[in-house]
């Protein structure tokens, strides 16, 4: 599986990991990491010192994150299912267009919360619905699916973040068919 959003979509896997605010030294997890875009620029942000974990479901996927980044942690996980970290493991999550192919997206979120420590951030970017052209018809299809899907980005994860008890962000994008939140755990 090819998955490419072109130059909007390169620009922002970097939007994610600057919106992660990571430290140098930190431990950050890339959930739904497929083939692994996200990791050299995770693994630049945290340096030497730090740890970048890379899971996904697709044990095809995670060879070819392997391939792109082989210094990375790398661990085959159903995110909709135990994650195999201890609790607060982890300054920061990201997921870049990973969420959006987890239907159980309630069992997915309080894993991701249960290995991100206090005042950890979570960074999400994601595809806004149905993004297809011209909009016009995206807004039709999504009109009409929506009471048929189980979430949307869009519609839906600001408020099922914030009611986890983080605080949310929505950051700039480059393109109108995404969304990126920032949330950042209370202590
Ligand atoms: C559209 S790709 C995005 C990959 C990568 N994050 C990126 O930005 O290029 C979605 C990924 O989610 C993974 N995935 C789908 N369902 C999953 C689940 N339940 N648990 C973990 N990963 C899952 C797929 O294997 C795939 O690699």
């Amino acid at each position: 599986m090819r998955v490419s959003f072109g130059r909007e979509g390169r620009r922002l896997h970097s939007l994610l990991v600057a919106a992660a605010t990571l430290e140098t030294g930190a431990h950050v997890l890339d959930v739904a990491c497929g083939p692994g875009t996200n990791l050299p620029l995770l693994l630049d942000a945290v340096g030497p010192g730090g740890r970048v974990v890379g899971t996904d479901i697709s044990s095809a996927m995670l060879a070819r994150a392997r391939r792109r980044a082989p210094e990375t942690e790398l661990v085959e996980a159903d995110l909709a299912e135990t994650l195999p970290f201890a609790d607060a493991t982890f300054d920061a999550v990201v997921s870049s267009f990973g969420l959006s192919c987890v239907p159980q997206i309630t069992p997915a979120l309080d894993e991701i919360l249960r290995v991100l420590r206090p005042e950890g951030v979570l960074a999400v970017a994601d595809a806004r619905t149905v993004n297809w052209r011209p909009r016009a018809v995206g807004a039709l299809v999504t009109a009409v699916a929506s009471p048929f899907n189980s979430w949307y980005p869009e519609r839906d994860l600001a408020a099922m973040i914030e009611a986890r008890g983080l605080v949310v962000e929505r950051l700039p994008v480059p393109s109108p068919a995404f969304v990126l939140f920032r949330a950042r755990r209370r202590a």
